[in-house]
C-alpha cells in the first residue's frame, strides 16, 4: 500500500482549474519530482494536501487513513510535514526559537524541545546562524531554517516546495545530501517540486510532470525528460541550471 495517494484533487479559483483532476501515489520511503511550468498548479497541490486549502473535489490518504481537508496541524500530527516556497519563520525570533517553537508544535516536552531544536540545526547545518535573528539571514540559511522546521515534527511524509531556489550551486549540494541522508538513514518519504533539473534527476524515483493543473505524464527521470510533450511544455522553455 503507498503511504501517500492523492487521488482526483481539483481546485478552482474563480473558474480557473488551478489544480484539476491530479491523481498520484508515493510509496514508503521513495522519492517523488514534481515538475511543470509556473503557474501549473503544483504550490496549489501541496496546499491542498497539506490542508492549507480545502480541495473541491478530491481524496488525499496517508498511511490509508483519509487526510482530505483536515486542518494543518492535524495532517502535521499524522506524519506530513511541509515546506513553504515562500518561507515564514518568525521573523522576530531567532533560529533556536524558531525551531523550538516547532518542535513543541510536533508535540515534544518544554524541556526537551529546545535539545532536540539544537540536534536538528546541527544536524542541517545551521549551527553558525543557531543564535542569529531570523530577520536579515541569507537565502541559503533562512531555506534551511524552513527545512528544519520542517523536520521538527519528525515527519514521515515532507512536502518540499523549491527548497533549493535561490541558492548558488555551492549551497545546492549539502541540502541534496541531506535530503538523500533523510531517505536512507530516516526512511522519510519526499516529494519535492523543483525546477532545478540536476536535482531532479538526482533524487527522483519517479517524476510527475504538471502542467495548467493536469498530469501530464509520469515515469522515470529519463522517461519524462525524454518526452516529446514535457520537451515542449516545459523543459524547452526553462533553463535546466
Ligand atoms: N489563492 C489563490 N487565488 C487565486 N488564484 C490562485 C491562488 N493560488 C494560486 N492561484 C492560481 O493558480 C494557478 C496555479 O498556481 P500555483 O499552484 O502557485 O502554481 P505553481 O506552484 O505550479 O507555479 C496560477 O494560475 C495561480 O495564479
Ligand atoms: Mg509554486
Amino acid at each position: 500500500m503507498s503511504l501517500l495517494t492523492v487521488e482526483g484533487l481539483s481546485k478552482s479559483f474563480k473558474g480557473l482549474r488551478a489544480v484539476d483532476d491530479v491523481s498520484f501515489e508515493v510509496e514508503q520511503g521513495a522519492i517523488l519530482g514534481i515538475i511543470g511550468p509556473n503557474g501549473a498548479g503544483k504550490t496549489t497541490a501541496f496546499n491542498l494536501i497539506a490542508g492549507a486549502i480545502k480541495p473541491d473535489a478530491g481524496t488525499v490518504t496517508l498511511d490509508g487513513k483519509d487526510i482530505t481537508g483536515h486542518p494543518p496541524h492535524k495532517i502535521a500530527a499524522a506524519g506530513m510535514a511541509r515546506t513553504f516556497q515562500l518561507m515564514r519563520p518568525f521573523y522576530s525570533m531567532d533560529v533556536l526559537q524558531n525551531v523550538t517553537v516547532a518542535v513543541l508544535a510536533g508535540g515534544a516536552s518544554e524541556k526537551s524541545a529546545r535539545d532536540q531544536a539544537a540536534g536538528i540545526i546541527e544536524r542541517i547545518g545551521l549551527s553558525q546562524w543557531r543564535d542569529s535573528p531570523t530577520e536579515g539571514l541569507p537565502t541559503a540559511a533562512l531555506k534551511r531554517l524552513e527545512l528544519a522546521r520542517a523536520l521538527a515534527i519528525k515527519p514521515r511524509v515532507l512536502l518540499l516546495d523549491e527548497v533549493l531556489a535561490g541558492l548558488v550551486p555551492a549551497e545546492r549540494e549539502p541540502v541534496l545530501g541531506l535530503l538523500e541522508e533523510l531517505r536512507t538513514q530516516d526512511g522519510v518519504t519526499l516529494v519535492f517540486v523543483e525546477h532545478i533539473m540536476a536535482a531532479v534527476m538526482r533524487l527522483s524515483d519517479s517524476v510527475l510532470v504538471l502542467n495548467l493543473g493536469q498530469v501530464l505524464t509520469q515515469g522515470s527521470p529519463q522517461e519524462v525528460t525524454s518526452d516529446p510533450r514535457v520537451i515542449e511544455a516545459y523543459l524547452g522553455e526553462e533553463p535546466s541550471a
